[in-house]
């Protein structure tokens, strides 16, 4: 943590700033939690396989609800009604994505997305979407593969979207061919968490691990997506990764309730041109403040080159903090 730069200490600061403790934790699921597949049985089935359309919004939550229903076991121990599961990271970040616009068609030749339009699609085209998916169908699939979620490796595939088909991957073995090193991560992840004698803080770096790994080039696959995004929008997405692994190299909890309030932190809409933060009139103080501590941790990185970043990075995930 000494090695922090400032400014990615400020960050990491926001995040961990205020734990209101909420009255009722239903209120603070994901939009359309309750309509979301809690169980295989809920998605469509056909010849003993469970197909599963990522690509619409609740099927893609459903993902995260069945890993997060079938792994709370393993946090019961750290508090009760799964709010320590460190999974709802994840899971809270889609539901923002949803609710604040970034899985819609960012081109708008389609409805996909909208309200006017079917408001559960998720496009292909969104760059929010596209990286998401490696943080979504990559843990479920590995998820999968190790036993925990009760079926078997080949019993669940995904339908491709309607293009690019050949920059995912669908089921356990392809994903497992065509990004090992991200597989490999998720079940290391999910086998330190059947260790009987596992700590939150070693889960918490597994967890991290596995998602770095899953960001790993992964931004830069979808870079033509840009176009259709302001600068403004297109910066904070890249920015945001960035962050992303300073928060990953302060090891951050993902629980839900934390991540719920940081994400209070986090524009509540797709940026425009004329976005220029600390002066975003309809955005909150810490909204403003967010994006302007993640404007100079940006800058800051780029003089210091991701040495450094991967450097304190590599000593918290090794040490024993
Ligand atoms: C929490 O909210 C849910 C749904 O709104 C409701 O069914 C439940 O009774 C509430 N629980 C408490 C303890 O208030
Ligand atoms: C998991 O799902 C089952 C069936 O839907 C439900 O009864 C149970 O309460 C869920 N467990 C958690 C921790 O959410
Ligand atoms: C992203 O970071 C760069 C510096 O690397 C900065 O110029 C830009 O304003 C930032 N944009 C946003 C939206 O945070």
């Amino acid at each position: 943590m000494a090695f922090l730069s400032f400014w990615g200490q400020v960050l990491v600061g926001c995040f961990t700033a205020s734990l209101a403790r909420a009255s009722n934790l239903s209120d603070l699921y994901p939009p359309l939690w309750e309509e979301s597949p809690g169980q295989f049985s809920d998605f469509h089935v056909e010849n003993n396989m469970y197909i599963i359309d990522a690509w619409v919004y609740h099927e893609r939550m459903g993902m995260y609800k069945i890993l997060l229903n079938q792994t709370a076991r393993y946090f019961s121990k750290f508090g009760s009604e799964n709010e320590q599961n460190i999974l709802w990271g994840l899971c809270l970040q889609h539901g923002w994505q949803y609710s604040t616009g970034r899985l819609a068609d960012p081109s708008r030749r389609t409805h996909c997305g909208y309200a006017s339009g079917d408001h559960l699609c998720i496009s292909v085209d969104s760059w929010w979407a596209d990286v998401n998916y490696f943080l979504s169908a990559l843990p479920f699939l590995a998820a999968v593969d190790s036993g925990i979620l009760g079926v078997s490796s080949d019993q669940v595939t995904l339908l491709p979207p309607f293009k690019d088909q050949m920059k995912f991957c669908y089921d356990v073995s392809s994903c497992h061919s065509s990004f090992p090193e991200k597989m490999n991560k998720w079940t290391l992840f999910y086998q330190y968490l059947q260790s009987p004698s596992g700590s939150f803080d070693a889960m918490l770096k597994h967890l991290w691990a596995a998602h770095i790994s899953s960001l790993e080039n992964t931004g830069e696959r979808f870079e033509d997506r840009f176009i259709y995004y302001s600068k403004s929008e297109a910066e904070f997405g890249k920015n945001w990764t960035v962050a992303v692994e300073y928060l990953a190299a302060a090891l951050i909890p993902t629980t839900m309730v934390r991540v719920h309030e940081s994400q209070k932190g986090l524009p509540p809409r797709i940026l425009v041109e004329t976005d220029v933060a600390p002066f975003i009139s309809d955005f909150t103080y810490l909204q403003n403040m967010v994006l302007s501590a993640l404007d100079i941790l940006c800058s800051v990185d780029q003089l210091t080159g991701k040495d450094l970043k991967r450097m304190l990075y590599n000593i918290n995930i090794m040490s024993n903090r």
